[in-house]
């Protein structure tokens, strides 16, 4: 009994040690990495929505910014047993696959970031179409809709 007792508590600390493993606030890594995709979505909206129509580059370079540092720090937020509705096992099983798709969203942030700069709407907007279809891909791999 006594072992049963301590394998369950060593088993729920090991979980537990799962949940709290990112940096930052007391919040599990699967709250603190749905806000951070929640802040790239409204960034990512705005963007189509709002400063893509009013020329605002300087929004935009922004946005790109936030996004891009959030797609670096994207798969630490993944550890292992960190299960969740919205997000499929497959990650787990082609965790390299998901770190690529993770680089090439970053990538595409940092160029939109760094046209952003340069001013020419053409090249924004491309950029941040291109943008929107890493999100996409990974989505499509390895993202439940809720
Ligand atoms: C490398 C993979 C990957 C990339 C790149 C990615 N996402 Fe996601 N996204 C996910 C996964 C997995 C989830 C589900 C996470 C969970 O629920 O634990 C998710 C969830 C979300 C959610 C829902 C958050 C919630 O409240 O549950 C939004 C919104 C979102 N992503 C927006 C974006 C946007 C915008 C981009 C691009 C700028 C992006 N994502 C890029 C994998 C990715």
């Amino acid at each position: 009994m006594i072992k049963l007792a301590l394998a369950g508590a060593l088993s729920a600390s090991l979980v537990l040690g799962a949940a709290i493993a990112a940096p930052g606030t007391s919040d599990s890594v699967v709250d603190q990495r749905e806000k951070r995709f929640e802040a790239s979505g409204a960034d990512i909206q705005a963007i189509f929505k709002t400063h893509l129509k009013a020329g605002d580059v300087a929004a935009i370079e922004a946005a790109a910014g936030r996004m891009a540092d959030w797609a670096e720090e994207m798969p630490s937020y993944f550890p292992a047993g960190s299960d969740s509705e919205g997000a499929k096992p497959e990650i787990w099983q082609n965790f390299s696959d998901f770190e690529e798709k993770a680089a090439a969203n970053a990538n595409a942030a940092r160029h939109l970031q760094a046209v952003s700069g340069q001013g020419n709407m053409a090249d924004v907007v491309a950029a941040a179409k291109a943008l929107g279809g890493t999100c996409k891909a990974c989505h499509t791999s390895y993202r439940n809709k809720k």
